[in-house]
C-alpha cells in the first residue's frame, strides 16, 4: 500500500508521493517530524518543542527581540528594513511596530525558505487588516539593498535596518541542505543552492594552502596547517564523510566535536563568500540609512563582529555616525537557557549622522 506505484498521480501526472510516516512518538529524521515543519497542524508539538529549549523542525526562534525592537526606536509610519528575514520572527515584530502607516523592506537570498515565510507573512498582513504594500520582500542578496531601496523611491534612506547574519535554523536543520555535522546529507552548505559551487566541489578543488587560510580566517581553527593538508583536494560527498575524516584525526571525543563544528563553520562562510558580502553591506549601509535612522547588527562569531565592530567605529570617526555601541550587548541569561542556539549572539548599533 505504500508503494509509489499505487498512488494514484496527480492532475500533472505525476505519482502523488504520500507524507512520510513515524511509528513511534518521538521522530529521529527530519521528513518525519511533520508536526513541527507544519506548527498550524500541531500547536501543541510545536510550543512543547520550544518549552524544551529547541528550536522545532523548519523554524527559527528570533534572538533579541526586545533589545533590536528597542534599539531601532521604530514608530508607526516609519521605513524599516530588514536585511535577512530568515523565517521571519523579526520581521513580524518591526512591521508591527511601522503600523499604521508604516513600511517593512526585506531581503533574503534563500529560495527554499524565503516563499514559505512570504507566505507565513502575508497571512499575517491579511489578518491584521494591514495593506498588502506595508511588506515587500526581495530575493536578493542584501548587498544589493541601495538598488532595490531606490526603486521603491526611497532614496533617502530607511528610519531602521536589522541585519541578523549568518544561517537561520530551518537551513542548518534540513540535513538535505548539507550544512550540519549532525544530520547526513550532501554536502552543500550554500544559502542560495542556485549560485556558486557546493562545499564538495569547493573542498575537492582547493589548495591546501587555500583551505589552511579559510580555516584560520573564518573559525580560528588552531591545527589549521595539518588539517588542510588531509582534507584539501579530497571528494566528501556526504556531511558525514567528512566528519569522519576530521574525527579519524582526534581521539578526544570532545576535541573531535569542537573541531569539526570549526571546520563546517570556516567551510561554510567560505562556499558563501560570507565576509565579502558583509563587508560590501557594511560598505552601502550608509547610503540605505536616512539621518537620524538607526542599525542594529546581530552577529554571531569573531570574525563578523570584528567587521562590524571596525566599519562602526570608522564610520563614527568620518562622521557617518553620530553614535554607536560602546559595549557589546549579548542575549540575556534567560534568553540563552531557553534557546541555546542564542548563546553565541553579539548586537551592534549605529546611529546615522
Ligand atoms: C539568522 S537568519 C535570520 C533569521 C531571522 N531574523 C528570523 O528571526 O527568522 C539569517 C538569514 O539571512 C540570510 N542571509 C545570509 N546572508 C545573506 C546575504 N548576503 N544576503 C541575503 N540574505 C542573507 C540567510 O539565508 C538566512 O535566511
Amino acid at each position: 500500500m505504500n508503494s509509489e506505484s499505487s498512488v494514484p498521480p496527480g492532475p500533472d501526472g505525476v505519482p502523488h508521493r504520500r507524507r512520510v510516516r513515524y511509528s513511534g512518538k518521538n521522530p529521529r529524521r527530519f521528513d518525519q517530524k511533520y508536526k513541527e515543519l507544519d506548527p498550524t497542524r500541531d500547536p501543541a508539538t510545536f510550543a512543547k518543542v520550544v518549552a524544551s529549549g529547541k528550536t522545532p523542525a523548519g523554524s527559527h526562534i528570533p534572538i533579541m527581540v526586545s533589545e533590536i525592537v528597542g534599539i531601532l526606536r521604530l514608530q508607526p509610519g516609519d521605513i524599516v528594513v530588514d536585511a535577512t528575514l530568515g523565517h521571519g520572527g523579526h520581521t513580524r515584530e518591526l512591521l508591527a511596530a511601522v503600523q499604521p502607516g508604516g513600511r517593512l523592506i526585506a531581503t533574503d537570498q534563500d529560495p527554499v525558505e524565503l516563499p514559505r515565510t512570504e507566505a507565513r507573512l502575508r497571512a499575517l498582513v491579511a489578518e491584521r487588516g494591514w495593506p498588502d504594500d506595508s511588506l515587500a520582500i526581495h530575493r536578493s542578496n542584501f548587498a544589493g539593498l541601495p538598488k532595490i531601496l531606490a526603486a521603491a523611491g526611497h532614496y533617502d534612506g530607511v528610519d531602521g535596518l536589522l541585519a541578523d547574519l549568518g544561517c537561520s535554523s530551518m537551513q542548518f536543520d534540513n540535513p538535505a541542505r548539507g550544512f550540519s555535522f549532525k544530520h547526513d546529507g550532501p554536502l552543500d552548505m550554500r544559502m542560495n543552492p542556485q549560485r556558486g559551487q557546493p562545499a564538495r566541489a569547493w573542498l575537492a578543488s582547493v589548495s591546501p594552502e587555500a583551505l589552511a587560510r579559510v580555516l584560520e580566517e573564518n573559525a580560528d581553527e588552531p591545527e589549521a596547517g595539518a588539517l588542510a593538508a588531509a582534507l584539501a583536494g579530497r571528494d566528501f560527498p556526504t556531511t558525514t564523510a567528512l566528519v569522519n575524516a576530521i574525527r579519524r584525526r582526534l581521539t578526544d571525543p570532545e576535541e573531535a566535536e569542537a573541531c569539526t563544528r570549526r571546520v563546517f563553520q570556516a567551510v561554510r562562510i567560505a562556499v558563501n563568500d560570507e565576509f565579502s558580502a558583509l563587508d560590501n553591506l557594511l560598505r552601502v549601509l550608509p547610503a540605505c540609512v536616512k539621518s537620524g535612522g538607526r542599525i542594529a547588527m546581530l552577529s554571531f562569531h569573531s570574525g563578523e563582529d570584528r567587521r562590524v565592530k571596525h566599519a562602526f567605529a570608522a564610520g563614527q570617526r568620518d562622521g557617518i555616525y553620530a553614535a554607536v555601541t560602546e559595549d557589546l550587548l549579548r542575549p540575556s541569561a534567560d534568553e540563552r537557557r531557553a534557546n541555546p542556539r542564542a548563546s553565541s549572539a553579539r548586537l551592534r548599533w549605529a546611529v546615522r549622522a
